[in-house]
């Protein structure tokens, strides 16, 4: 058994904490967010994800985590300390590191003996750097202390299964005594783990979700020539997928990707190269694909509907990604903002997220279910594929409707069942099912 702080909890950050205590470990989770703490004391989930609640109960009756806002008695305790605090992007795209900063500055004061400091953010490689340097400037005592990078991996949906179920662990060290202590707190756990100086474990996290999202750039632009050309681009994903140098994974065009982690990823990313004399403009490409997909999708809607002033349009999905209430960077709120100029009204439902929704987004009507978002409507943009839509009763719907027009931004539904039920239903990269074509 180790004890372990964790400094933030967020995603990152509580699912981590949850997990080293589900694992035997005693763990401190601290966050500065007293609103936050005030519900993980009550056991209340400060966000949604499956299980959470589940895991959380299970660990607090273990009596193996401790929730605090001060982290004193967590920087004393604790060998190892984890920093999981955010880094959201400046205005140029650059990460912004203050937090990470002031964790280091705080655990450099307080700290009493040797620790273990791991930046589980994702931060631009030569962070570690920053964070040793933090460190010994405020560190008065003297006190010896190792820094590490121990890049996470989770996906927000399934952060829990990911914990537990990683295909990688990723350590960077500066010695192999720490790499040995790191490693074996994922003793049990089946996946390799590949230990590396700092450097690389950095660079492996951010290139890794670049990567992905170069993926999801690449299929994307794959869509628009598969509109242009009549081709069907589930059908060339497969056909790609199956060279598993290439891999179907990631491979799933749509309306673009969102979240808190891959469009402020690529764009530090491509923003570390530059301040190293390197020219990425190929990370700069996949960004400006990415928010060129709300735009597009948008134009097809109108170009469909003929105007859009006074027309209604119901938005099913708001979160960026299923499983989640989390609508950072979701595409969801490009395209209604983009619907909204066009003088249309919007309708929008979401099984999670309208509460994050509403709190950004206002002007529209939250719908208490898919039938009230779609009552006299004139199309349907699907946006985030809940598997709750793709139960509906699809016929209630079309009588519901003014004119049943289905937009489908993930190529989620039956495209064939819903033409069978009097809809016209316009995929992603793929022919429409259009009536009255003239
Ligand atoms: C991503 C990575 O997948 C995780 O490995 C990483 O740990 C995490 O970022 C992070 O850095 O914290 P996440 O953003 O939670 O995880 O969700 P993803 O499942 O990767 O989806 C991201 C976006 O890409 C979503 O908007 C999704 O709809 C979109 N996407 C994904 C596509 O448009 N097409 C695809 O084929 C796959």
């Amino acid at each position: 058994m180790k004890k372990i702080a964790v400094f933030g909890a967020g995603y990152v950050g509580l699912i981590t904490a949850l997990g080293f205590a589900k694992l035997g470990n005693r763990v401190y989770s601290v966050d500065k967010d007293k609103g936050k703490i005030e519900k993980l004391l009550r056991g209340e989930p400060p966000f949604y994800e499956p299980g959470l609640d589940e895991l959380l109960e299970e660990v607090r009756r273990t009596g193996l985590i401790s929730f605090h806002t001060d982290g004193r008695e967590a920087v004393k305790e604790a060998d190892i300390i984890f920093i999981c605090v955010g880094t959201p992007p400046l205005p140029d795209g650059r990460a912004d590191l203050s937090q990470v900063e002031a964790v280091a500055r705080f655990i450099a004061e307080n700290m009493q003996e040797f620790k273990i400091i791991v930046e589980k953010s994702t931060v631009p490689v030569r962070t570690s750097f920053w964070i040793k340097r933090t460190i010994s400037l405020y560190n008065r005592r003297k006190v010896d202390f190792e820094v590490a990078s121990n890049p996470e991996f989770l996906r927000e949906g399934s952060a829990i299964h990911d914990f537990f179920n990683p295909e990688r662990i990723v350590i960077g060290v500066e010695s192999e005594r720490v790499g040995k202590v790191l490693s074996d707190l994922y003793r049990g756990f089946s996946c390799p783990v590949l230990v590396t100086d700092i450097n690389t474990a950095e660079i492996i996290k951010h290139a890794s979700n670049s990567f992905l999202a170069m993926k999801i750039s690449f299929i994307n632009m794959i869509s628009d020539l598969c509109e242009k050309t009549g081709a069907d681009v589930d059908m060339v994903a497969r056909g790609m997928g199956l060279d598993s140098r290439i891999g179907e994974k990631f491979l799933k065009a749509g309306v673009g990707y969102g979240g808190s982690c891959f469009p402020k990823d690529v764009k530090a990313f491509y923003r570390i190269a530059e301040e190293h004399g390197l020219d990425f403009s190929l990370l700069k490409e996949v960004d400006r694909i990415n928010n060129k997909r709300a735009s597009r999708f948008v134009a097809k809607i109108k170009k469909a509907l003929w105007n859009l002033k006074a027309k209604k349009i119901a938005v099913f999905g708001l979160a960026f990604k299923p499983n989640t209430d989390d609508v950072r960077e979701a595409p969801s709120l490009r395209i209604i903002k983009l619907l909204l100029e066009e003088g249309a009204e919007v309708s929008a439902y979401d099984p999670k997220a309208m509460e994050n929704a509403a709190k950004v987004l206002k002007g529209i009507e939250y719908a208490s279910s898919p039938y009230e978002a779609a009552s006299g409507s004139n199309a349907i943009a699907l946006v985030t594929e809940w598997d709750e839509f793709k139960n509906l009763d699809w016929s209630r719907i079309a009588s519901l409707m003014e004119t049943p027009i289905v937009f489908d931004g993930r190529n989620f539904l039956d495209g064939r069942r819903l033409a069978e039920l009097g809809f016209e239903y316009y995929p992603i990269g793929k022919p429409a099912v259009v009536r009255n074509e003239g």
